[in-house]
């Protein structure tokens, strides 16, 4: 029996999708995260129906459509999916030189085709395990294990990484992410676990974070599942006044160490349905390159304790949920009210059973119903990095 609002979510797709959809919940009803079957993302999406899926990302935070194999998707569906929750943004790995682009010294060159991590994958099990059409899009990022890996090559595991948002250090964070998944490591399903707990190196979380943090971070899933924790439950559980508290606490992210940087609130509120949730409250989730988080009004140190004492919150095991991947899904999930991280995982491989691949598309700004999206020129100018690309779509309306 399925509880009031998955009902609800489920006769709101049949209407407008047809009646073979079902919602499920992916874990448990009064947590995160639905299941949708039988809706076809190939198909452009009318208006109404966009509008429909926006609201339940916004309601849910996560959301998988499943077998999207079954209908050829391609990498095109997904930019066009990605268009309608914000503008996809172009991943600094796609370039040659982004770096050196940042730093204003040459202009922006994207991979020759040699160099491009869709050509590299398809190098490792030629014949086995090809890319799809359009993987060498700008807007997609390849999670995979297949780069540098091949028949003789001997297995290699990585660590997980830091609870994290996607690009949350940015002036207007990316608001949602979704993957594609082509393949998922076979040998998952062994009753071993599929790699060791491999952990990450001394000095990858900061010295004096507590124990029983410690070990929330690094309570992650061994079989390639993503895991992810749910900060807006995390902060309606919190106590009213200690939330009136959080309410007033700014942030201010800089890009490097030294920078003035701007502040942002701490608690996203979003703008669609009023849902309150902690953003990104991680002070050790930066890479080595970018700078800590600081709030407002206090010092490294004490900012450092107090990201930490929230994270502990969120990291609590009733708010996370390990997503299994499976092969022809899509995955949307918001980064405003989810955290998460990637499991340790073979990162480079011998056999194409144990293969992982994954098309990421992120995207920041507001939703746009109707494609092509209508960004002004001076926020792409701000915010996306070229190419900015948005979809001339044209469909019947729902
Ligand atoms: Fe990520």
């Amino acid at each position: 029996m399925l509880d009031t609002k998955t009902i609800r979510a489920e006769k709101a797709l049949q209407a407008l999708f047809g009646a073979s959809v079902e919602v499920t919940c992916l874990s448990a009803e009064d947590k995160m995260g639905r299941r949708v079957t039988g809706l076809n993302l190939r198909q452009a999406l009318t208006e109404s129906q966009a509008k429909l899926l926006v609201s339940l990302l916004d309601e849910f935070s996560l959301l998988t459509f499943a077998a999207q194999n079954r209908v050829d998707f391609s990498v095109t569906d997904l930019e066009r999916l990605a268009n309608h929750f914000g503008a996809p943004i172009p991943h600094p790995k796609n370039y040659a030189n982004y770096m050196a682009y940042q730093r204003q010294e040459a202009s922006l060159m994207l991979k020759s085709l040699s160099e491009q991590t869709a050509t590299r994958c398809g190098n490792a099990f030629p014949e086995v395990i090809t890319c799809l059409e359009g993987a060498d899009s700008p807007a997609v990022y390849l999670v995979n294990n297949l780069v540098d890996s091949g028949w003789a090559k001997k297995e290699r595991v990585s660590s997980g990484l830091h609870w994290h948002t996607d690009i949350e250090f940015e002036r207007v964070p990316l608001s949602t992410s979704m993957f594609y998944v082509q393949t998922v490591p076979r040998t998952r399903d062994h009753a071993e676990q599929w790699v060791p707990n491999q952990l990450p190196e001394a000095g990858f979380y900061h010295p004096a974070s507590s124990p029983e943090l410690m070990a929330r971070r690094l309570d992650l899933p061994l079989n390639g599942e993503t895991a992810y924790a749910d900060s807006a439950a995390a902060f309606a559980d919190l106590p009213r006044d200690q939330q009136l508290e959080l309410l007033k606490v700014q942030v201010r992210r800089r890009l490097k160490v030294g920078d003035k940087g701007w502040l942002i609130p701490l608690v996203y509120e979003n703008p669609r349905n009023g849902m309150l949730s902690l953003h990104s409250p991680v002070w050790a989730s930066r890479g080595k390159n970018i700078a800590p988080a600081q709030v407002e009004g206090l010092s490294s140190e004490a900012s450092r304790e107090f990201f930490d004492a929230l994270e502990q919150h969120v990291l609590d095991p009733k708010y996370r949920y390990d997503h299994v991947h499976q092969e022809g899904d899509v995955t949307v999930w918001s980064n405003f009210s989810t955290l998460h991280n990637a499991p340790p995982a073979k990162s480079l491989i011998n056999r194409p059973e144990d293969a992982r691949l994954m098309y990421r598309i992120s995207c920041k700004g507001s939703p746009s119903y109707k494609l092509p999206r209508n960004d002004n020129s001076r926020w792409i100018h701000d915010n996306i990095t070229p190419p900015y690309r948005t979809p001339e779509v044209t469909v019947a309306a729902g």
